[in-house]
């Protein structure tokens, strides 16, 4: 119930003013968000480098209907990964991409200016020796982000995409990106789903994400393990020794603030454990969806807005 009214809160426009307003919030909002410009994500990848840890970028916004933005969208993609090469990162530092921010919601031509977008984005990410990974929005984007993903692996192979466990789609789709050189973020899925596409109830959802694990981690591609579940993490190692998996071929991932000491404690041991780090001024959407996911998070959120 309240995972749904929070899903639907981060889709209201007034109640969205409302909490953009609110000062007393900013602390809250810097647990999970980076910053606010370029300047703030490459200190805050540094800092995450110097640490061990690896990291994949995301330029907050989403569902774009401004073609100005979406240009600016882009520029700022460009610019980033500029830094990145400059700084000789290498595939340490990668971006996150989602397509409603590049020109997918943008109306009948939408999917060929996101692709269009991305590719721009991918010329850049190739230069600074890095990959970029498309982020998976809401169902109904699913056939389109996977299409924009076949056509980008043409000239960059090395494009990866997120799938969402949640999905009954999933285990194929997986399947689909089995290959060798694919790259897949298995997730468990963040916004809210019909049941006559996903499932609803945790457990169920717990159970997919290890049959889709499973099918990523018996194949011959790259699977990107993000959860801070640490059952499924578990499950992981389990399965990385089944396919005798060496920790340089496959990679755990987990968000920007959720779980750092679990974040580090998988670094240390010796996998690669890649920290999605969000920034930038539209983070309404990004952060409603944190709190949706842990009750625990809405306290917090209520306690700075109190106090404040
Ligand atoms: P689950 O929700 O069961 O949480 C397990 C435990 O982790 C909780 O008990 C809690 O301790 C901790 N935890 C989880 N979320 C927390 C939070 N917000 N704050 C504090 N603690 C928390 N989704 C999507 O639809 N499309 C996408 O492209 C992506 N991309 C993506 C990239 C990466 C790197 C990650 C880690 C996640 C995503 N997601 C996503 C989000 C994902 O679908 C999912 O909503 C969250 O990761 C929460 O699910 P868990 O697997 O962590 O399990």
């Amino acid at each position: 119930m309240l995972r749904s009214a929070l899903l639907a809160a981060s889709r209201s426009t007034r109640f969205r003013k409302t909490i953009e307003g609110a000062r007393p919030l900013q602390p809250v909002i810097a647990r999970f968000v980076a910053g606010v410009d370029t300047g703030d994500a490459l200190q805050r990848t540094a800092d995450l480098l110097a640490a061990e840890l690896s990291v994949t970028l995301d330029y907050l916004g989403e569902e774009t209907r401004d073609v100005a933005q979406v240009e600016r969208t882009v520029a700022v993609y460009e610019r980033l990964l500029a830094a990145f090469g400059d700084c000789g990162f290498g595939r340490l530092a990668e971006v996150s991409v989602k397509l409603s921010a590049v020109g997918q919601s943008l109306g009948v031509d939408g999917n060929k200016r996101a692709l269009e977008a991305a590719h721009r984005i991918c010329v850049a990410a190739q230069a600074a020796g890095t990959t970029v990974t498309l982020d998976m929005e809401d169902h109904t984007t699913t056939d389109a982000t996977l299409e924009v993903l076949r056509a980008l692996r043409v000239d960059f192979p090395w494009v990866g995409v997120a799938l969402q466990a949640y999905l009954h789609r999933t285990e194929g789709d997986c399947r689909d990106l089995v290959g060798a050189g694919s790259r897949v973020r298995l997730c468990k899925g963040a916004y809210a789903e019909p049941a006559s596409v996903a499932y609803r109830r945790k457990a169920e959802v717990d159970r997919s994400y290890i049959r889709c694990l499973r099918v990523l981690m018996a194949g011959n591609g790259y699977p990107m393990v993000a959860t801070h579940d640490p059952r499924i993490v578990a499950v992981a190692d389990v399965f990385g020794e089944e396919f005798a998996r060496l920790p340089v071929d496959h990679e755990f991932q987990m968000l920007y603030g959720v779980r750092t000491r679990e974040q580090q404690r998988i670094a240390e041991r010796g996998n690669v454990m890649r920290v999605y780090v969000p920034f930038g001024d539209d983070w309404y959407g990004y952060f409603m969806r944190r709190l949706a996911e842990r009750p625990a998070n809405l306290l917090f959120f209520a306690r700075a807005l109190v106090k404040g």
